[in-house]
């Protein structure tokens, strides 16, 4: 996901059980590359492997050029994007745009798998919209072109992210083809991913947004998948050391300026559901230092494990 899947976010879900996490997309447009965002983007320095970066554009020869170079900067597996609908991505026709051109499709998917020696996979949506749903010819083309696994979002292009994700035409993809298939879209609890992989038959589980301040959810979900028990809910001081470690990621990674900035969304995320989460968010927007961040991180979640652990000698 383009502004949240950086490598401390990666990184963090492959630790909590994720066996996968694909980088932000990068730009084909190689005037981009030298900029300090897309080299952030590239940057996988120390991450546990594989290593997939997603490339976006329209252009085949540029498509193959930067797979080319984020192989050579040390990507393992090529992801194509034709599943984000941004505005920014479709109006030079690219992401999930794409899907309106097949011939177009089958010549960038042809072109990048030529271009490197890595596994090349491709995400979609079902479909331009829902009187177009074309994700079973653009499965059958993706294998044909030698694409090695396809994740499917189980909404079209026009749905945006309205509505709830189907998982029927994910069905019929997995049915078409014989490259794995990744079910994505809406999994956001244990029972919701074991229900989609039934509901599809896919080979594999994609999760974008239930991720966001809950990384543990990879293991919650692996769990409940290999013994049909729930792990308990991390408690606020656990939430806590796994956000102090996180920031701590970010701090480094971006420098503590933009750190500061970047880690707002991630601690609003994390705090979402806690009491005072409100009135917390809004204190953590105005602040613009480490320490003032770190000290009212510190101060809501010393409230909420000091009533933890009130409530458990209550309760005693
Ligand atoms: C903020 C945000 C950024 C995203 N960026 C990308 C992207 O760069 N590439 C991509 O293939 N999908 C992107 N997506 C789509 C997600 O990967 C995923 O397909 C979608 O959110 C549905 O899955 P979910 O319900 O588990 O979130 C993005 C989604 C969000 C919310």
């Amino acid at each position: 996901m383009a502004g949240v899947t950086d490598r401390p976010f990666r990184q963090l879900c492959k630790q909590l059980g994720a066996g996968m996490a694909v980088s932000e997309m990068v730009s084909s447009n190689s005037l981009l590359w030298g900029s300090e965002k897309t080299r952030r983007r590239a940057n996988h320095e120390g991450e546990t492997e594989p290593k997939s970066v997603q490339i976006a554009g329209a252009d085949p020869m540029m498509m193959a050029e930067a797979a080319r170079y984020n192989v050579d900067n040390g990507a393992q597996i090529i992801d194509i994007n034709m599943g984000c609908p941004a505005k920014k991505v479709c109006n030079v026709m690219a992401g999930s745009a794409l899907l309106q051109d097949e011939p177009l499709v089958a010549r960038i998917l042809n072109a990048v798998v030529k271009a490197v020696d890595v596994p090349v996979t491709l995400k979609i949506r079902t479909g331009w919209d829902r009187a177009n749903k074309n994700g079973v010819a653009v499965a059958r083309m993706a294998e044909d072109c030698g694409v090695q696994a396809l994740a499917v979002h189980g909404r079209t292009r026009a749905d945006a992210y309205q509505g709830e994700a189907e998982y029927d035409t994910i069905r019929a993809i997995k049915e078409a083809i014989r490259i794995p298939v990744i079910a994505n879209g809406d999994i956001d609890t244990p029972e919701k991913a074991k229900h989609v992989l039934a509901a599809s038959g896919a080979d594999a589980l994609m999760i974008g947004r239930a991720a966001q301040g809950r990384p543990w959810i990879f293991r919650e979900i692996e769990h409940y998948l290999k013994t049909g028990t729930h792990l308990p809910e991390p408690p606020p001081s656990e939430i806590r050391t796994t956000l102090l470690g996180h920031l701590e990621n970010l701090y480094q990674f971006y420098g503590t300026e933009l750190g500061v900035r970047i880690a707002r969304k991630h601690i609003s995320w994390y705090s979402k559901g806690l009491v005072g989460g409100a009135v917390f968010r809004h204190a953590i927007n105005q602040v613009e230092t480490v320490t003032d961040q770190l000290g009212l991180i510190r101060e809501f979640f010393d409230r909420h494990c000091d009533n933890t652990a009130e409530r458990m000698v209550l309760a005693a």
